[in-house]
């Protein structure tokens, strides 16, 4: 008798136990990868933000005037690109929308860059607006 009890003990334990490492996992995925420190929240408004704003600005004030504003330019689609990778590191990506949108976030950053290096606008301010799309749709399924 004491000893089936301590059994069931056990067996809830270990139920509860993986109910509760099983459950974080999940959400963990979203607001944070599987094994580095780094939040989600905490890319987006150190890194993924800032870039995207800057370029935002850039293109509202005026366009890049001088080899150094090309170069700004090149230099915040490089950030976003790489970022792109990130998202999709360390277990991050929860399924096919958030996988959508870091390619459209790789894909038209890389753009964005390629025009800087040509000193197109027009190509660079397309694939920018193409670019938050994808800030939108992963936006619109997973942040609260
Ligand atoms: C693949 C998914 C994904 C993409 C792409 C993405 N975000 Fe996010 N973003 C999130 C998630 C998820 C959160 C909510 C994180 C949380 O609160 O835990 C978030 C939150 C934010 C926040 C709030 C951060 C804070 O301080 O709490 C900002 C700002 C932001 N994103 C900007 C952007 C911009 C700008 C882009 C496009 C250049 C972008 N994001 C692209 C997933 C994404």
């Amino acid at each position: 008798m004491v000893r089936s009890i301590t059994g069931g003990v056990l067996i809830l334990l270990v139920a509860f136990g993986s109910a509760i490492t099983l459950f974080p996992a999940a959400e963990g995925a979203v607001t944070q990868g599987k094994s580095r420190p780094a939040e989600t929240k905490y890319l987006m408004r150190g890194a993924v933000q800032p870039n995207c704003a800057a370029i935002g600005k850039m293109f509202k004030e005026a366009a890049p005037a001088d080899e150094k504003a090309w170069e700004t330019l090149a230099c915040h689609a490089s950030l976003l690109n790489e970022l792109g990778y990130v998202l999709m590191d360390d277990g991050r990506c929860p399924d096919k929308t958030w996988a959508e949108a870091a390619k459209t976030l790789k894909d038209e950053s890389a753009k964005v860059l390629a025009a800087a290096k040509t000193k197109n606008l027009d190509e660079a301010q397309a694939s920018f607006k193409a670019m938050t799309g994808a800030c939108a749709a992963c936006h619109k399924a997973h942040k609260k």
